[in-house]
């Protein structure tokens, strides 16, 4: 039997998110300003090599049961394929899913799914091409739209959508999204806006809060608590119109759900992250690249899992905002 990634708090983290890229390619207002980011030097970035040791010992040593990919923008990644066929060819075999954009999807779906990718998730925040070409800064809604479907066919189910409400920006397209949805068997999600922003512009009265999103679809829809286990899953699901089709809420600033965090966080430059919000990381490309084994990364890996904080303190005075934005941590 495996001893897993227990924390102070006898949570126990099986739920790996690997960061395979910092950048993307577009660039949401709330996430990236137009010119892009510093992106990671290529010489600080794992090599595939080094990344699946690390998926391998975490699911192999460290009882990690789900690995999901995420980015900046996980599909830009060269070779992102032979990554996740690397750990579909772990024992035991890991659940694998991505968090993506969509672009270029409806061409990739296929290889994806073949390659051992079991599910995924697309961020949409609209649905009308003006709006999206705002928010995103780029003309790329029918791509998305393609990707979502090519997913769906290829079998990367359930599909979820993510969303994120702004105020002022998109905050009228709770019910089209929502409809949008429900018409081609996606799940949608909203989420809450969080402080993780590089412009430091995260604004507690703009955020669109989960009550808020809930009030607005129940003037349209009956929402019914879902009685699907929730477990670690940071959506909070409601049944639409009595199911069997639902809308996910989650919301991590207003409710927060780090009691049942499951989490652990590698970069892509290697550095292992317990939290979201942590001030601080654990290198391990250090080690790695000096000659360490398994056995001592797996050490390594335990101790900062140990010393995972209680959850974050966005809610607290003095709050600051970790390092790295959003798009250098994975989301
Ligand atoms: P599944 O429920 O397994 O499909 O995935 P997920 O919702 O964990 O993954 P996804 O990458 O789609 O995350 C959706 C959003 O949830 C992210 O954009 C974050 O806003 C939020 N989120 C994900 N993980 C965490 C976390 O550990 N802490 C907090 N506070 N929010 C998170
Ligand atoms: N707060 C919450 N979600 C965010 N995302 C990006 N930045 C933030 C933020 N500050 C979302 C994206 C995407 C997912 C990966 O994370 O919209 O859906
Ligand atoms: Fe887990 Fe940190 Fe997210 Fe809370 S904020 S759910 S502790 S990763």
């Amino acid at each position: 039997d495996v001893p897993g990634l227990v924390d102070r708090f006898g949570r126990v983290a099986t739920d790996l998110r690997v960061s395979l890229t910092d950048r993307c390619n577009l660039r949401c207002t709330y996430c990236m300003p137009a010119e892009g980011l510093d992106w990671m030097p290529g010489g600080e970035m794992l090599t595939d090599d080094e990344l699946n040791r690390l998926i391998r010992i975490a699911v192999v040593r460290l009882g990690v049961t789900n690995v999901r990919f995420t980015g900046g923008e996980p599909t830009l990644r060269k070779g992102i394929e032979r990554i996740i066929a690397a750990a579909a060819a772990l024992t035991p075999r890991p659940r694998i899913s991505m968090t993506t954009n969509g672009i270029g999807l409806a061409r990739r779906a296929e290889a994806l799914a073949a390659a051992g990718l079991d599910r995924i998730n697309v961020s949409l925040d609209t649905v009308r091409r003006d709006r999206y070409a705002e928010i995103t800064r780029r003309d790329r809604l029918s791509d998305v739209l393609e990707g979502l479907a090519g997913a769906q066919e290829a079998g990367l189910t359930p599909v979820k959508v993510n969303a994120v409400l702004l105020r002022g920006v998109n905050d009228d397209e709770a019910v089209p999204l929502l409809r949008f949805c429900l018409d081609h068997g996606y799940h949608l999600r909203f989420i809450e806006q969080m402080p993780l922003d590089p412009q430091h512009g995260w604004d507690r009265a703009a955020m669109v809060t989960a009550d808020e999103i809930l009030a607005t679809l129940g003037e349209r829809f009956a929402l019914s608590p879902s009685t699907a286990p929730r477990g670690a899953a940071p959506a909070e699901r409601w049944l639409v119109d009595g199911g069997p089709a639902d809308v996910g809420v989650i919301g991590s600033v207003t409710k927060p759900f780090c009691g049942d965090c499951d989490r652990t966080r590698l970069t892509a430059d290697g550095a292992l992250r317990s939290c979201l919000f942590s001030q601080t990381e654990t290198d391990l490309r250090a080690p790695l690249r000096a000659g360490a084994d398994d056995a001592e990364i797996a050490e390594m890996w335990r101790s900062a899992m140990w010393a995972k904080l209680a959850g974050h303190t966005i809610n607290e005075a003095g709050f600051a905002q970790p390092l790295r934005p959003m798009s250098a941590i994975g989301g």
